[in-house]
């Protein structure tokens, strides 16, 4: 449990971070050498600590849903469901820092990743759901 918890906090502040870095950067336009030096820094450490976080936190989270029988209660879907929206926010997120990096301009990108204050709702709601189990 505290192996889950302590990834989960790694994984939330990774996409957390780099959804700030995102809101920071203009909407279009190239970037600048430093802008896109610093993506490639963040793209780095993205792949160093987050991504083997979100792996932990999914494994440990399916085994401690197996001891528990977790997976009978209805706030367990809804915060698995939101922990999938952030995982794959975060595959967005990384994917966009890695054509950045390469030289692409905001513009060029697809989809804007999330803005941090809807990052920071999806965490705090997953861990209001798995402390406070409502439903
Ligand atoms: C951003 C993602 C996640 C966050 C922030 C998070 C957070 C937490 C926290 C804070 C706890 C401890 C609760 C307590 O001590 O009362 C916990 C426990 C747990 N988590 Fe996660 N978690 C995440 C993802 C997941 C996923 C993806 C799964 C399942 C696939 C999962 C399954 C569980 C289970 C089964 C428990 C044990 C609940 C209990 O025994 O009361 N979690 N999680």
């Amino acid at each position: 449990m505290g192996l889950h918890v302590a990834a989960a906090l790694v994984f939330v502040a990774g996409v957390f971070s780099l959804s700030v870095f995102m809101a920071t950067l203009p909407r279009a336009g190239p970037l600048s050498d430093e802008q896109r030096a610093a993506a490639a820094l963040i793209k780095a450490g993205d792949r160093l600590l987050t991504t083997p976080a979100v792996i932990l936190v999914f494994g440990l989270g399916v085994w401690l849903a197996a001891l528990g029988a977790w997976y009978r209660e209805p706030w367990f879907w809804v915060k698995v469901t939101l922990a999938l929206i952030l995982s794959a926010i975060h595959g967005v997120q990384s994917g966009s820092l890695r054509k950045l990096a390469a030289g692409a301009s905001p513009g060029d990108l697809r989809f804007r990743p999330s803005p941090p204050w809807l990052v920071a709702a999806m965490a705090a709601t997953i861990a209001m759901l798995v402390v406070v189990k409502p439903i």
